[in-house]
């Protein structure tokens, strides 16, 4: 048993205002769910940060680059890579001498991307790391010359889980492994209209909603619940006036779940709610305002043409 999920949900759900952290959502199952909220029409982050990546690959290059040393694409929690694919397809292409370090908790996710990228991309130079970021970040510290020159790629709008303040925690730990001249590329999802965002968590298909319920299949698979899924309903809010897409999964009545590993019953009244995500929607001022807070200097903006999302690169 993963003693940190049994201590995390005994206290998420032991109290008032019931949670489950995001991190767990990205077991096997959920990991491939989230693969296909990627594919959802709804979903525009990804299509949005995947046609910046590819608009701005040669002026991202020349920014990477300049300084001349050869450079390391650390890519935190790459997953599939499917929006750095844009990029490293184009480097190779061009002959241009990197490595690529992808980092990521799930193995099998990373195996699958390395030997896809040995498939697609045979003259690549990668080395994955499967440890959680600061292990990662850490290795690479101690292992890597000082002539090699990081970029840290986080891209995703991964961040948009994160509280103002745990970003700024975050990126000042960041910086903490990180040498005068380095630079990160970090995706953020922007404040629009409000329905754009909300439908792209209330998808038609509701895969998000498979996505958010299969935390509960997960503690009824590890910690021996007896969760009814269907007892739930997942609930998206969008509060346009703090940027904050809040996930939630509703009691449909009155119940009770046993826990069998953490010796626990929780009761739900009805419309009690268990909080499990929130997906931060940033203005380009609060950006600025983040990196000034953690010490990068902004050296641009990338946005899509109908400024849905940015890819924003700071420098130490
Ligand atoms: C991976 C955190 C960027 O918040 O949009 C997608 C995760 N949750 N649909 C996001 C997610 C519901 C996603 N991030």
């Amino acid at each position: 048993m993963n003693q940190k999920f049994a201590n995390d949900i005994q206290s998420g759900l032991s109290v008032a205002e019931k949670s489950i952290p995001y991190t767990y959502f990205y077991n096997e199952r959920g990991s491939w769910l989230f693969q296909q909220i990627m594919q959802l029409p709804e979903y525009y982050l990804t299509g949005c940060e995947i046609s910046i990546l590819d608009t701005y690959k040669d002026e991202l290059l020349d920014c990477f680059k300049a300084k001349k040393k050869r450079f390391n694409l650390v890519d935190l929690g790459a997953g599939d890579a499917s929006k750095t694919k844009c990029l490293l397809q184009n480097y190779v292409e061009k002959g241009v001498e990197f490595t690529y370090t992808p980092v990521d908790l799930s193995t099998s996710i990373l195996s699958a991307l390395s030997e896809s990228l040995d498939a697609a991309y045979p003259d690549l130079r990668h080395q994955a790391i499967n440890k959680d970021y600061w292990e990662a970040m850490d290795d690479l510290k101690q292992n890597s010359s000082k002539s090699e020159r990081k970029i840290v790629l986080f891209l995703g709008a991964n961040i948009g889980n994160f509280t103002y303040k745990e970003s700024v925690d975050f990126l000042t730990t960041l910086k903490s492994y990180l040498n005068p001249g380095d630079q990160v590329l970090i995706g953020f999802d922007l404040k629009k209209r409000p329905e754009i965002i909300y439908k792209a968590y209330l998808d038609s298909k509701g895969i998000t909603a498979a996505f958010n319920l299969n935390l509960l299949h997960r503690i009824n698979q590890e910690l021996g619940g007896d969760f009814k899924t269907n007892y739930f309903r997942f609930y998206p809010y969008y509060n346009p006036q703090t940027g904050e897409l809040r996930s939630h999964l509703v009691s449909q009545k009155d119940q009770t779940v046993k826990i069998e590993a953490l010796n626990l019953e929780v009761k739900f009244e009805q419309w009690e709610s268990i909080h499990t995500e929130i997906s931060k929607k940033h203005t380009i001022k609060e950006i600025e305002n983040l990196a000034a807070a953690a010490g990068f200097t902004v050296k641009k903006h990338f946005l899509d043409s109908k400024a849905y999302f940015v890819d924003s690169l700071l420098e130490v």
